[in-house]
């Protein structure tokens, strides 16, 4: 039954977000906000001009570069002068170590290939179901708990890891779940202090206050992903069409070599951490967003129940959500659940009469990107109606790219936005969403952007 409803817009919402530095901070300060977040140790110019070069003696010139048509130019990387940095490398080099996130040239290439089929359009509505049952699982647990104030950021961790685990891995989400969303969320708690190590010079056998809670992390990461192939070859399934099937399967193209084992484990670990981790983000920003903006949340329940009524979301329905994905949308705007993307030139090269050196770090902090003073129209305001289809066509696609842009994009985005649309859809319909007026959270990078605090909300079950 198709019900009326009033909307009442309530007032233009500007939600929480950071004070940049008004200058470029002296290398102390900067290392000091780093720590604490990275987002904190970009200037206030980064959001208003094409790019800004960073020179501190000693250490690697840092340039930020926010224009469209730079960072499309550097994404798309047509002269091969670009390569994931040193950083990123460094950063992983204990988890996900030489993985598909982090190769380059013809390593990256052939683990690229091997997974691409996983996400051609043919499969993905086969994972539909599993993401309808997973959001319909948490929302039972809702019901069962009762209205009450819930870590959002929780649950929407656990709900999009069971989502990537049912549908990456055939035999369902695993008993080593727990060990890897953990360890996983403590490893990018503690990785600030490589990264700083790294953008200060500092070398690698010079240990910092970190490094023992990484190698843990990383060591019982690893290990539970090692058991988990194990137990797959254990029960003899050897033509599996699952991720893992996949990757067990694949042979390197010029030399017909399997897989070793240890790019195995790099390579399912980066798939269940890439692919939770920020679809977790992106839903917990939304959810935050919906609560401070209620009429929104009324035109997305009203969508959903006169497309869907009360049965599970279909691959086939997911495209006349269109309220419910310009809501996501703006979240992933607002909140863009990895911030910060980076190349190391291996050439120098001009950046508009600016020198940059090789080995230096570009980096594009899509944050500043979606949020840039010249390139937005009021671009702090929560508005989901900036993707409404007409104003939407005037974006450039550099000026908006949540999943990247170019040969390195995000490999999983199809499947995120449609798993993000079914969650958001079914959480906004079977709950309300409310905020206590008090916890402002400041967005924090760590590798994902995590609200401080975490996202504590009140749950209605309706
Ligand atoms: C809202 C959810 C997601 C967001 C915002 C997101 C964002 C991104 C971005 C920005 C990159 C590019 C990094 C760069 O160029 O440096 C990336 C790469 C990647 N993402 Fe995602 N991602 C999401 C979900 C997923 C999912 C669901 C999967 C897998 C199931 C996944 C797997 C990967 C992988 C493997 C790469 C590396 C691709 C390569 O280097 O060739 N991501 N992601």
């Amino acid at each position: 039954m198709n019900q009326a409803s009033v909307i009442v817009p309530s007032s233009p919402l500007y939600p929480p977000t950071i004070t940049p530095p008004e200058v470029p901070l002296p290398l102390y300060r900067f290392a000091w906000r780093f720590l604490g977040n990275p987002l904190l140790a970009i200037p206030q110019q980064v959001y208003q001009d094409r790019f800004v070069v960073l020179r501190n003696p000693g250490a690697p010139t840092i340039a930020w570069i926010t224009a469209p048509d730079l960072t499309e130019r550097v994404l798309q990387n047509k002269d091969n002068l670009f390569v994931k940095t040193p950083l990123e490398k460094r950063v992983f080099k204990r988890s996900i170590r030489e993985g598909v996130l982090t190769s380059d040239g013809p390593e990256w290439r052939w683990q690229r290939r091997v997974m691409a089929p996983l996400f051609r359009h043919s499969e993905l509505g086969g994972y539909v179901p599993a993401m309808a049952e997973a959001a319909a699982e948490l929302t039972s647990r809702w019901r069962r708990d009762g209205a009450r104030k819930r870590a959002i950021d929780q649950d929407m961790a656990d709900v999009t890891f069971s989502v990537i685990a049912r549908t990456m891995l055939a035999g369902g989400e695993p008993d080593e779940s727990e060990t890897i969303k953990q360890c996983g969320e403590r490893y990018l708690s503690r990785i600030p202090w490589e990264m700083l190590w790294e953008l200060l010079g500092l070398p690698e056998w010079l240990p910092h206050p970190a490094v023992l809670a990484l190698n843990r992390a990383s060591t019982q990461m690893r290990s539970a992903v090692r058991a988990i192939i194990n137990r797959h070859r254990r029960s003899g399934v050897s033509d599996a069409q699952d991720l893992l099937g996949q990757l067990l399967n694949a042979r390197d193209p010029e030399t017909d070599r399997p897989m070793p084992d240890d790019l195995l484990i790099d390579n399912l670990l980066t798939l269940l951490m890439a692919g939770h981790e920020t679809t977790a983000k992106a839903l917990t920003w939304s959810l935050y967003l919906l609560a401070r903006a209620p009429h929104w949340q009324n035109q997305i329940r009203d969508e959903v129940m006169q497309v869907v009524g009360n049965s599970s979301i279909s691959y086939e329905q997911i495209s006349q959500l269109p309220i419910t994905e310009r809501v996501l949308k703006e979240a992933m705007r607002l909140y863009p659940p990895a911030p910060v993307m980076a190349r190391t030139p291996v050439r120098e090269f001009d950046l508009e009469g600016y020198n940059i050196p090789a080995g230096s770090q570009v980096v594009i902090p899509l944050f500043c990107v979606h949020r840039h003073r010249k390139l937005w129209d009021d671009p702090d305001l929560f508005d989901p109606d900036r993707f409404l289809p007409e104003r939407a066509a005037d974006i450039p696609r550099a000026q908006y790219m949540p999943f990247g842009v170019g040969p390195r994009t995000c490999i999983g985005m199809s499947f995120a936005i449609m798993e993000a649309i079914v969650l958001l859809a079914t959480f906004v319909r079977d709950a309300e969403f409310d905020w206590d007026r008090v916890h402002m959270p400041e967005p924090i990078s760590r590798v994902t952007l995590r609200p401080k605090g975490g996202m504590p909300l009140q749950v209605l079950p309706l």
